[in-house]
Parts: C-alpha cells; structure tokens; sequence
C-alpha cells in the first residue's frame, strides 16, 4: 500500500481541513515555536517555524514517513537493490562518496573502481595544476573548457561557482551547454587553442548537443594546432567508451563512471573533473567528504530530526494539503546563485512523474515548480509577488553566518535582508497597522485612506531557513545531498521512481524527425499546420 492511501494520509487531509490559524497567531500563542520547529545538525540549523505547521501536524507527517516505508527504500539504496526498476538499475551516487570500506553491487565491490577513478582524477588535476601535462605546442594549460548539459554540466557548473573563494589561481574552468553556437562562440572568443583543454563530459557520449559543441570545439582547435593535438586537448568523462573511442580520444584521456550514476546525481563522479580542476583535488575530496556525512546523518536520523527528511515533509504538506504548486529557492548567497537552476533538475527531472512505480496514474500532486534567484537580487524582481501577489508560493530561504567573501559591511545586511523577508512573509501587515504607521508620520488621513489598501501585506506565507557556517567544500557537498535524499524521501510517499527521466525523450525523438525537414532533406509530410509553418517561415 502506498503513503497515499495510508491512515496516515487521510489524517494529514482531514487535520488540513480543520480552522488554520495565520502564521502571526501561530507564533503569537506558542512564544516556544522556533524551539518547537527548529532543528540543528553538526553546526547547522534548519529553522521551519515560519511553515504553516501546528504540533499535531508533524506527528502525522512522521507517520507518513512510516507509511511510505523510507527506511526500507533507503535500505534498498544501499543494498544497492535495482530501484531505478524502469532501466534496471541501482542508484548508487552514495557510494562514489563512500570512502571507506566496501560497498556491493551485484555481489562485487565497487570501491576498488571508484577510488581507482577518483586517484586518476587526482593525477591529472595535480598534473594540470603543476604544469606537468601541457598542450601539444608544450604551453601549460590555462583554460579549461567543460562541454556537457543537465547532469553532465549543472552540478560542476553550480559548485565551481559556489567555491569561487576556493579557486585554484593558475586555471579558469568555462562551463558550455547549450546548442545555440553563441555559448561555445562566445567562450572560445576569448580562448587559446594552444593552452585550452576540453573536458567532453557525457554518460551516453551521444547527447546531441554535448556532441556537437565537441566536434565545434575539436575543428576550432585543429584548424591552430592539427590532428595529432587532440590528445593533449581533449579528455572524456563518461561511461560509453565505445563512443568516446570514436571520437577519438584514447582510453588514458577517459574518467569513466557507471551506469549505476545517474546524470543528475552524478557530481561526485567523474564528472566533478572540472571542478576539482578549479578548486584543487583536496577541495573535491572535502565536497565528498560533506556529502558522505549528510548520507549518515540521513541514513540514522529519526523523522524529527533528518534535515532531509523534514524538508520532504514540509514539501509534501505544502503542495498535497495545502495546495502550493510552486516553490521558490532563496539563497542569500552570491556563490549559490546556480543553485535554483541545479536543483530544478534534481528536483523536477527526478519526481516530475505522471505514473507511480507500478506505472498507475498518481493520485496527488506532486513536484512543484521550483525557482528561484539569489538574495538579495530577487527582492528588486519577483518578490512583490511573494508579499501581494495572493499565490501560496513557499520559500526556502539559504544563508551563512559567515561570509565567503569578507567585505565590510556586506554580510550583515545580507543576513539583516534574509531574515526580514522571513518575517515579512510570516507576519504580514494588516490595514490597521499600516494606518497607525502612516498616521505616526503625520501623513494627512484623506493620503492614508487612499494608500492605505495598497500597503497592506498579507502574510502567512510559509518559509524555511537553513543556516549553515559557511560555504566551504565540505557544507556544500552536505548541502547538495541534503537536497538528494529530500528528493529521495519525496518519492518514497509519492511512490515514484525518481531515478528515471522518460519525459525528456519526446522532445528529443521529434527534433531528429525535424532536423531532416529543415535541412531539406525530407518532405515535411505529416506535420501539424503549426510546426510546418514554422518550418516554412524559417526557410523562406
Ligand atoms: O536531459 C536528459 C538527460 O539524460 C539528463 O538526465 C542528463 O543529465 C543529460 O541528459 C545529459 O546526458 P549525458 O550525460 O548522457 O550527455
């Protein structure tokens, strides 16, 4: 039986029904609500009083987490058991920062291969960093170029910002993506073929767009410098050697990883090359090592106590008892500002599902839309509609107690400007409060009846706040497993595989259908009025 039709469910949905006081009277009736609704681990804390819960919501919550069974979900995670069951695999990312001992798979051990991989990686960041590997003219390296999308491209790209303070002086590391010709254009402009290395970062070595901007970027190099440079030039991470071979680059040039990674959690792999390149291996391992303590701590921690697992709760009473449809991710840090667009992925490609895990139509709800903006950008942008825009849109807000980057006078005002939006959001304000301000500043009552309406604020919209140290490797891997295993907890009670991503094929099955229409190589039969007019109006 799933959570879904659980006690538990039909409890939480009846206990949503009943009278909800606003989050103001909340706070006003229980002066001990931040001691009630707050939780810490190691230095961390994890403040969700702002959330329009009452006492008697988290104990239904914890009893959904026994209904949807997440220690045994979480027990099969690590007994490496094929829960990604529709392409028969394990979802095994925890064992690429398991470090120590052994970690089955199959019956076979996969840490000897994991270790093995992360010491080449080290190798050759060492090499790079020490101008021992040098380009084929005998230039050191100075440029490094990631090609690579989703999975293969967000999580280095999100942390290699995120360490901005952790940055390795003697080597800058460009991130491409996209298809359109203006993101590798526009990075190789400013490049030099002889002192750039391309890292080609694919699971399948088939992406369409990672493939080309390889095969661009391989022409632009050997227009300079010719064939023979490719070695020094290029390197691969992925897990189909065969095509990387194609390609053209030589099994010493390849960081593998396993098919039991996933794209979108595969950070700690290989595929962290390009950052490691620039925050220096130890930094790396510092990010594994984080990453490695949130698994224990997930792993052990009672309901009441897991950081994920309470922000899965939170989640899932927001959007399936509350009716929230949307998300909005806050981080009142500069060097987290990737962190929306790399969470949209984990969160949305994982649990953005239509079917649940026996392939029935879902009866909830289930992942929001997520975005966001760093703080305090966003308050000059979309936050008028937080406060006045009548939608429930929950917030999780992100701060440090200690900045990455000491200017005077910054942080303070950060911090000051994270956790008034909290309050703001919480508190409201109503008509009456909003006279007597006007009126304290002797602002004429025939100008405070008519403004007065245009101030109000109502309030009671909910809000995490999850305040770490400081932004170091080891916070940040902590942090992107957080959100892992919140992700994980999620499908467990919505009883989906998270590990899958069928919905990005559609899309991609029909642009190869189109590329030959518009290419004028195939007849444009069978096309809606729309996509042919398209097509038409492009090629006139
Ligand atoms: O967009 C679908 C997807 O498969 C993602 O899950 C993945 O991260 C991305 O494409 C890139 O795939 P690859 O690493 O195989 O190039």
């Amino acid at each position: 039986m799933s959570a879904v039709d659980s006690v538990a469910w039909q409890a939480l949905a009846a206990h949503a029904r009943a009278p909800q006081p606003h989050l103001r009277e909340r706070f006003a009736a229980d002066p001990q609500r931040f001691q009630h609704f707050s939780a810490t681990w190691n230095d961390w804390l994890l403040d969700y009083s702002k959330q329009r819960v009452a006492a008697a919501t988290m104990p239904l919550l914890f009893a959904l987490w026994q209904a949807a069974d997440v220690r045994g979900w979480s027990e099969r995670m690590r007994g490496a058991e094929a829960i990604n069951h529709t392409e028969g695999r394990a979802a095994l990312h925890i064992a690429l920062r398991y470090g120590k001992g052994a970690f089955l798979h199959n019956g076979r051990d996969v840490m000897p291969g994991v270790r093995a991989v992360l010491d080449k990686m080290e190798r050759f960041v060492d090499a790079i960093h020490g101008c021992h590997w040098r380009g084929a003219t005998g230039e050191p390296i100075s440029d490094v170029v990631n090609i690579g999308i989703g999975g293969s491209d967000l999580g280095p790209r999100m942390a290699t910002q995120a360490l901005a303070a952790y940055r390795h002086p003697g080597v800058r590391v460009h991130y491409v993506a996209n298809l359109d010709g203006a993101d590798l254009a526009t990075v190789l402009e400013e490049l030099q073929p002889r002192t750039t290395l391309f890292v080609v970062a694919s699971k399948t070595f088939t992406t369409q767009e990672t493939m080309q901007n390889a095969y661009s970027a391989r022409a632009w190099l050997t227009r300079e410098l010719g064939e023979a440079a490719v070695s020094r030039h290029f390197v691969a991470v992925s897990t189909n050697l065969t095509e990387v071979a194609r390609f053209g680059i030589g099994a010493e040039n390849v960081f593998e990883f396993w098919d039991w990674v996933g794209g979108r959690f595969s950070l700690w792999s290989a595929i962290g090359l390009p950052l490691a390149l620039a925050v220096g291996f130890p930094h790396f391992r510092e990010l594994l090592a984080g990453a490695h303590a949130m698994d224990e701590h997930f792993f052990a921690a009672p309901p009441a106590e897991n950081l994920p697992g309470l922000l899965a709760l939170i989640e899932v009473w927001n959007t399936n008892f509350l009716g929230a449809g949307t998300r909005a991710l806050l981080p009142y840090s500069q060097s987290l500002s990737l962190l929306p667009r790399y969470l949209q992925q984990l969160e949305m490609e994982s649990n953005g599902k239509l079917v649940d895990r026996a392939g029935k139509p879902l009866a909830c709800a289930v992942a929001p839309v997520l975005w966001g903006e760093a703080g305090t950008n966003g308050q000059h942008a979309f936050y008028q509609l937080l406060h006045q825009g009548g939608r429930l849109v929950p917030c999780d807000f992100i701060a440090m107690r200690e900045p990455d980057f000491a200017l005077p006078g910054h942080h303070e005002k950060l911090l000051a400007n994270c956790f008034a939006q909290g309050e703001a959001l919480m508190r409201g304000k109503t008509q009456a409060e909003v006279r007597a301000e006007m009126l304290a500043n002797h602002i004429p009552e025939s100008v405070v009846a008519c403004l007065a309406p245009y101030k109000v604020f109502p309030g009671n919209q909910p809000s995490t706040t999850l305040l770490l140290p400081r932004l170091d490797p080891h916070n940040l891997g902590a942090l992107i497993a957080l959100y892992e295993h919140k992700v994980f907890v999620e499908s467990c009670i919505w009883n989906i595989n998270p590990f899958d991503q069928w919905g990005v094929e559609y899309g991609k099955q029909l642009a190869s259908r189109l590329l030959p229409i518009m290419e004028g190589k195939a007849p444009a039969d069978g096309l809606d009025s729309s996509t042919s007019g398209l097509i038409a109006y492009c090629k006139k």
